[in-house]
């Protein structure tokens, strides 16, 4: 039996260099080994300011997104395919502890994100009771696993102590106690500010989006910060470190390799080394744009096949979700 991993995405957002390299690329691998349960967290984006249009636009988008990655369509729903999240989730409220829930700190950022970007400071309770539907989302699946960034770790902390107290309670030993899954992964930082992580929410020149225009691209990256070439050949400065986390994270080894020596020795142009990065990206994306524009032209097939996949996983939510309602006494 393989074992289950889970994990959520919001349906916000392009899908940048950092983001693929950070996480999707590693969800493509981890699906030759485990079955999985990606997921289009749209139940938990409600929980902020939103607009309904552009969030039913924003999850199809995902997906078509995650499907040109490589992400298998079997594992891939929108949460809101499978209700049964949200009855878990109101279920397992009961076995989350209101102290515990206040100390998030995800909460504690993001109110007061909601508070300044709507009109009305609104804060919904939707907000505060978020982790208890991560707890659910992952339970429903009893997933071992679960790929996430460090950002993560409390929630998923939490989820382990609302299993433990859920099966304390029933006397049962119905779920196991899910594991967060980092893998090491090239952290790709802004390349119009390399001291901070590219990010769809700095804004359009702090990410590259790995389906844009390879002209777009080219130009993004021919504009990259570096330094001012003084260097002793050793140590580096952030930009120039991510030019070449670049050329790793896209297999251009040989032209790493090469262009790393003469860093070494001082002969390395900054205009070269840009050069030889855009057109690592560009070839390395480009099976990735051509998969989405086939994608893309097909769009009624491919939206029937994710709905296929929400109703397929959704049968197993029933199921697991009749035991949990059995245990719990309802
Ligand atoms: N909270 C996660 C984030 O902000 C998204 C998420 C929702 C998630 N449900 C999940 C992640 C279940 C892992 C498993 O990124």
């Amino acid at each position: 039996m393989k074992e289950r991993i889970m994990s959520g995405v919001q349906p916000t957002g392009n899908l940048h260099l950092g983001r693929y390299f950070g996480a999707i690329q590693n969800w493509v691998k981890l699906q030759e080994e485990y079955e999985c349960y990606f997921c289009v967290v749209n139940y938990h984006a409600i929980t902020m300011p939103y607009k309904p249009d552009k969030l039913r636009q924003g999850s199809w988008d995902v997906i078509f997104n995650l499907l040109a990655c490589g992400v298998k369509p079997e594992y891939l729903f929108i949460q809101s395919m499978v209700p049964e999240h949200t009855e878990l989730g109101w279920i397992l409220g009961a076995f989350t502890s209101y102290g515990y829930l206040s100390r998030m700190t995800q909460f504690k950022d993001k109110s007061k994100q909601a508070e300044a970007t709507s009109k009305d400071a609104y804060i919904s309770s939707a907000l505060f009771t978020y982790p208890v539907l991560q707890a659910a989302d992952i339970l429903l699946y009893n997933a071992h696993k679960v790929p996430v960034g460090k950002d993560q770790e409390q929630h998923l902390e939490l989820t382990r102590n609302v299993a433990q107290r859920f099966n304390q309670q029933t006397k049962s030993d119905y779920f196991n106690a899910p594991e967060a899954l980092y893998t090491p992964f090239a952290k790709i930082l802004s390349t119009a500010d390399p001291t901070i992580k590219m990010s769809a929410s700095k804004g359009d020149k702090h990410n590259i989006d790995v389906f844009a225009e390879p002209a777009k691209m080219k130009k993004q990256i021919m504009s990259a910060v570096t330094d001012s070439g003084n260097h002793d050949g050793e140590s580096m400065s952030p930009g120039v470190e991510n030019l070449f986390a670049l050329l790793r994270a896209t297999e251009a080894h040989d032209v790493h390799d090469s262009l790393l020596s003469d860093y070494k020795n001082k002969s390395l142009q900054y205009g070269h080394l840009k050069q030889e990065v855009a057109s690592a990206v560009i070839n390395f994306t480009q099976p990735l744009r051509e998969r989405r524009e086939t994608l893309l032209s097909n769009r009624k097939e491919v939206k029937n096949r994710i709905r296929t996949s929400g109703h397929d996983i959704r049968q197993k939510a029933i199921a697991r979700l009749k035991e949990v309602k059995e245990l719990a006494g309802l």
